[in-house]
């Protein structure tokens, strides 16, 4: 019978390990019957940078990116390839302009979320702007940084509006913190943030298209450590609130592929950051939430390319704002509400029944490749590469024990098949 093909692109930096991961699982997918009986078949290829015509036809079915936040040619390719050719992305280089958190800040406060108090200040020093001197002369007002931060309180965070991987973040505890971090913030723009001080678990969760795992994260181990293998640190209602919250901000900004970060006090989820275009997906990161993420990149991208699941490019923010702009409804009734616009605009549950009817072969596929020498392998090459080589044989036992927990957490052992 014939095979519709979908080619999966995938548009990369310098990562090798998740890219393996993922052309390997889906080499291994096999044709896949939708609910009419015709066949599909995916593959997968690495995109090359090239000149292009406007009205080139692109082979792609769906796009992974991984380039396109921190490079022009790709992402106006990206622009071309969504507005002329409907390509599926993830994500869409038009959603990177919220991609600084302060948009999303902006969003989920007059959502209702408990976003900590946050005040955007004037530049330290002057853009490179001929005219700024001027007009900053006429029109920017004199203020006082030291009242600005006893108005939000003691101690506080400053980090730069649209920031990433901790780049300028500063923990301020008094008026001499404050002014030392300002004046080496220089040009870029910042937020000073009130902490959530003693808060009891930092959640990470990451999302891929209609899926989330939520992880306990802890920010001062190093990278590796970073993810503790943690079931219950969570209770289920504050879990399935960092999975709503997640959901919202991703069906909101139609972010498909993003991690998001919540601290979580008591009873109480306060979402710190909540814009990633690039989440960190390597195995030396995820360890053993890996073969959850390959899994669930390999689920969502057949999914969207073998049902046509259209790629949106419209923002749908009056329907979200409706419900956050009532005064009649609770915390609780409005993340109700919002849970349902954002399953249904995942198409939750059509995702689901398309997993367990579709692809019910795949966890099994995972769970044979992550036990053979061929990841095993993989892994090898990774740490190699990742690490120095004082460091090889500590980091290998490292993560072979943690994706091991995940094996045996399966009811299986490494069969070291090729
Ligand atoms: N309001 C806050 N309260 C407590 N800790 C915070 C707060 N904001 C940031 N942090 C800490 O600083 C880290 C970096 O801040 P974040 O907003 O996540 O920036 P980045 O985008 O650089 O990751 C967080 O992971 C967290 O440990
Ligand atoms: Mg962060």
């Amino acid at each position: 019978m014939e095979e519709t093909k979908h080619l999966v692109g995938l548009l990369l930096g310098t990562e090798e390990d998740w890219p393996t991961a993922f052309e390997t699982l889906v080499s291994r997918l096999g044709p896949i019957k939708d609910a009419s009986g015709a066949m599909h078949r995916v593959t997968t290829e690495r995109i090359t940078m090239e000149p292009f015509d406007l009205r080139d036809k692109p082979r792609y079915d769906l796009v992974v990116d991984r380039l396109a936040y921190w490079y022009f040619l790709p992402r106006e390719w990206l622009k071309k390839v969504a507005l002329m050719d409907d390509v599926y992305l993830l994500n869409s280089p038009f959603t990177f302009q919220s991609m600084e958190k302060h948009a999303a800040y902006c969003a989920m406060l007059r959502l209702g979320l408990k976003v900590p108090q946050t005040v955007l200040v004037p530049h330290k020093n002057p853009p490179d702007n001929a005219r700024f001197a001027y007009t900053a002369a006429k029109y920017n007002r004199p203020f006082d940084l030291d009242e600005i931060a006893e108005g939000i309180g003691y101690p506080l965070f400053m980090k730069p509006y649209d920031g990433g991987q901790w780049i300028g973040v500063s923990h301020i505890r008094d008026s001499a913190e404050l002014h030392r971090a300002y004046d080496e913030s220089g040009q870029r723009l910042m937020h000073l943030q009130a902490a959530v001080d003693g808060f009891d678990v930092f959640a990470r969760s990451l999302s891929i298209g209609a899926e989330t795992m939520v992880m306990h994260f802890r920010p001062e181990e190093p990278m590796h450590d970073r993810y503790a293998v943690d079931h219950g640190f969570l209770s289920d209602e504050v879990g399935e609130e960092v999975v709503t919250i997640s959901r919202l901000i991703n069906a909101f900004f139609r972010w498909e592929f993003n991690s998001c970060e919540t601290l979580v006090r008591g009873s109480e989820a306060h979402p710190i950051d909540y814009a990633n275009a690039s989440p960190d997906v390597a195995v030396t990161s995820l360890h053993y939430y890996f073969p959850w993420a390959m899994s669930a990149l390999l689920k969502w991208c057949a999914f969207c390319v073998v049902t046509g699941r259209e790629p949106r490019q419209d923002l749908d923010t009056r329907r979200y704002f409706e419900i956050g702009d009532r005064e009649d409804l609770s915390y609780e009734e409005k993340l109700a509400a919002y849970r349902e616009l954002a399953d249904a605009y995942f198409e939750v549950d059509r995702y689901r029944d398309f997993c367990d009817s579709r692809l019910a072969h795949v966890d099994e596929l995972v769970l044979d490749w992550i036990t053979s020498v061929d990841f095993d392998r993989l892994l090898v090459r990774t740490v190699r590469s990742t690490y120095p080589a004082h460091e090889h044989e500590r980091f290998l036992g490292h993560f072979r024990g943690l994706v091991g927990q995940w094996v045996s957490e399966r009811g299986a052992t490494a069969t070291l098949s090729e």
